[in-house]
């Protein structure tokens, strides 16, 4: 019996040394310790065994089960690893330049983006930033937008908890809350805090809403907000400016018109509609696309300018909105998926 069982070991040491394959594996592992395998038969044996041997005999037993069990390992071991490279494929060195995909392209939002900017910047506005965290006092207060009024309710804004410290973004008041920036608007504050007019900037940003996200809404989204500060400015100049810009745009036949509207920060305030029979897949002849109006003479006060001397127009408005009329685009989702396929169509 020694001997069939040292026989036994060798056997599975030289036979599971060159099987490749898992069916290959289990056949093997059957014919070796499964019900009817070698080493169970030898198991079977030990009745006959003379009762002084029994001892040695199943010690030895015990070894060599542990040794082809070690055996099997090892090679169920070589079996899986074999398969993880066959999925994995070639080696290959993370050393080397990943291979030349191309320069890449803008994304559709950066091309309207820039566009306007381009547009906007040849009648002299030039490009200003803000912070996407900012402070009730930048975002609603200082535009004359008064706590109870809806858009700042929670269901509407993203607030940070009260105890939210962020050191780069300066709280005007000690008890006022951060928020995510609900619109663009915050950066005219910022603007006009800094230095004196004449001013006449451009900002573009991201903004967030709590919007649930379908065809037309998303959380986060991007606007484009004008602030023309000047003396004698009029209304006059605020509907030529959106007239060139929409032009330069959209084409020749792009015109616009005013309906009245109010903003806490504009007076008069109206919202702009854009004629859009000329735009692909828009079936509708007018499209709203913005707000916007003369500055309230208390934003110039709160500001520290004198409304007597200064008058100026605001107007803000989705660039999405801009991007999907554009180029026909009928879901607002299909700017943030990254899908190579709608991306590329920009190129
Ligand atoms: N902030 C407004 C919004 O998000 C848009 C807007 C309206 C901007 C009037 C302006 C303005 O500058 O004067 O809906």
């Amino acid at each position: 019996m020694q001997d069939t069982l040292n026989a036994l070991a060798a056997k599975a040491l030289t036979e599971l040394a060159t099987i490749e394959s898992r069916p290959d594996f289990e056949a093997a592992k059957a014919c070796l310790v499964g019900p009817n395998g070698e080493l169970t038969a030898q198991m079977k044996q030990m009745g006959k065994v003379p009762k002084e041997e029994r001892p040695a005999m199943g010690k030895l037993i015990n070894q060599t089960k542990v040794r082809i069990q070690e055996l099997l390992d090892a090679a169920l071991a070589r079996i899986e690893a074999a398969e993880l490279q066959a999925q994995l494929g070639p080696a290959i060195d993370p050393t080397l330049p990943s291979p030349d995909i191309g320069p890449g392209t803008h994304h559709p939002l950066t091309l309207v983006r820039e566009e306007m900017c381009r547009i906007l910047h040849k009648v002299g506005f030039s490009v200003a930033d803000g912070p996407e965290v900012e402070t009730e006092y930048y975002c609603f207060d200082a535009l004359n937008t008064p706590t109870d009024h809806p858009a700042r309710d929670a269901q509407d804004t993203f607030y940070f908890p009260k105890t939210t410290n962020f050191k780069n973004v300066a709280k005007k008041n000690p008890d006022e809350r951060y928020l995510l920036r609900t619109h663009t608007s915050s950066v005219q504050i910022r603007t006009m805090l800094k230095g004196e007019p004449p001013i006449r900037i451009v900002s573009p940003g991201r903004v967030y809403r709590r919007d649930t996200s379908d065809a037309t809404h998303s959380a986060n989204f991007q606007q484009l907000e004008c602030l023309y500060v000047d003396k004698n400015v009029t209304v006059r100049d605020l509907k030529a400016l959106l007239d060139y810009v929409f032009e330069a745009l959209l084409g020749k036949n792009t015109m616009t018109r005013f309906r009245p509207h109010y903003f806490g920060y504009t007076e008069p305030s109206f919202e702009v509609d854009l004629s859009a029979a000329h735009l692909p897949k828009v079936k509708k002849e007018w499209i709203e696309i913005g707000g916007c109006g003369m500055v309230d003479p208390t934003v110039f006060s709160d500001v520290g300018y004198d409304p007597e001397v200064w008058s100026g127009y605001a107007f803000g408005m989705g660039i999405e909105r801009l991007a999907m009329l554009l180029y026909g685009i009928d879901d607002i989702r299909y700017f943030y998926q990254n899908d190579l396929r709608f991306l590329k169509q920009f190129a």
